[in-house]
């Protein structure tokens, strides 16, 4: 016999309430009520009544210990997304130069103390107090980032002695209306004096050019050093990349995560947004735009540098290059893996030689290793080669030699 004080009246509100924390059934015990509203209820929200009482699952039992080794295993982050990720080794610098502490120098700067890659970083700049005060307001900040980078700065070049790499940004930016090339004559001067200290200085170190003419620049480093081409490398593939892979993104609605894109050649007019090798979410371009909208993302990627100079008025971009040189810091140091975009001097690659062009590389803590062979189109191949030629034209060189 049932309990009639335990009869309970099953009104609707009470199936509607079960439906709500996701149930499919209901129990109804021996003496339970249950209104004809909650039938119509039951049958309206699909939650079928059945006669109780119900025979409960049985969980098998185990000791109190593999019961908490369950449960920690279950809650590890190993667990919830198993790690599939290849160890290798990162390095961090011994000591990182920079010269030149205007605002691509110091967000260089400011970004790879953040990211703590190095003992110790230098920032060197020719107008006294400006590195100094760079300096000491990234130290200031190290109370919260907690990076163990200890920044100095400076204006006398020897800084950059012991250093494992020398991020050169010195020298002049566009104003609008100028081209990259029209800086040769005043910037050759600067990577020439830099270099020579460097040459002495810091002997075994990487040397990141940055100062434009990029691709000119590069081979103003090398001569000036003749430090092996493995040592001295352009940093401008990986910022007209991700201006690149932006101006995908933006065409395709897409995430930035979505899209794979690189440019090579020169990091100028004569730039080679690879649109061939190009991704939106594992698909070609063509599949996803129109041949005009890729053809303006082209253009958009070229332009990119441009389109800040003319926004600014009073110099270039520099968010974006110094995300770009600690980019390509982390390609070196092995936090990131693969091949990135980089410009270094030719040796017969994409049958190329005596000339710096931006190429996909891969590269380590003794500089660039070896270029990846990709197959691009006839048409960029051909591209690349204009690149070249066009490099050797602003350096007034002939088209068979660099000396
Ligand atoms: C740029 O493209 C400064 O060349 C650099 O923004």
């Amino acid at each position: 016999m049932t309990d009639q004080t335990q009869r309970r009246v099953i009104g609707s509100e009470h199936i509607e309430q079960a439906r709500q924390r996701g149930r499919i059934v209901f129990e109804v015990l021996p003496g339970d009520i249950v209104t004809t509203l909650a039938k119509e209820t039951a049958q309206r929200v699909g939650v079928k009544l059945l006669d109780g009482p119900l025979e409960k699952p049985t969980y098998p039992r185990t000791d109190g210990k593999t019961a908490m080794q369950r449960g920690l295993y279950r809650r590890s982050a190993r667990w919830i997304a198993p790690d599939h990720t290849v160890r290798r080794k990162v390095n961090r610098f011994g000591k990182l130069a920079i010269v030149g502490a205007g605002g691509v120098g110091a967000n260089i700067a400011h970004l790879a103390a953040n990211n703590d890659i190095a003992n110790e970083i230098a920032l060197i700049d020719i107008a006294p107090g400006v590195a100094e005060a760079i300096a000491l307001d990234l130290n200031h900040a190290s109370g919260i980032t907690r990076s163990k980078s200890v920044v100095s700065g400076g204006t006398d070049l020897a800084m950059v002695s012991g250093a494992a790499v020398v991020i050169v940004t010195a020298g002049r930016a566009r104003t609008p209306g100028m081209t990259r090339a029209d800086l040769i004559g005043v910037n050759k001067r600067v990577i020439h004096s830099v270099g020579e200290v460097i040459k002495t200085q810091a002997p075994n170190a990487i040397v990141i050019v940055v100062t434009n003419p990029l691709d000119e620049m590069t081979v103003e480093m090398l001569r000036v050093t003749e430090f092996p081409r493995q040592r001295v490398l352009g940093m401008a593939g990986t910022l007209d990349s991700s201006r690149f892979r932006h101006s995908l993104v933006k065409a395709a609605g897409v995430n930035p995560a979505d899209v794979e894109a690189m440019a090579l050649g020169s990091h100028g007019d004569e730039m080679v947004p690879v649109t061939s090798l190009a991704r939106i979410k594992g698909r070609a371009l063509t599949e996803v735009l129109s041949a005009n909208e890729i053809e303006a993302c082209v253009k958009d990627a070229i332009t990119g540098g441009g389109q800040v100079v003319a926004l600014k008025k009073t110099g270039s971009a520099t968010i974006a290059p110094a995300h770009s040189s600690v980019e390509l810091l982390d390609y070196i140091r092995g936090a990131k893996t693969g091949s990135v975009p980089v410009s270094v001097m030719l040796d017969g690659e994409f049958g190329l030689e005596n000339v710096v062009l931006g190429v996909p590389a891969h590269v380590g803590m003794s500089g660039f290793i070896q270029v990846e062979p990709l197959r691009f189109t006839d048409t960029e191949h051909s591209q690349l080669h204009s690149a070249a030629d066009a490099i050797r034209d602003r350096l007034g060189l002939n088209r068979e030699s660099v000396s």
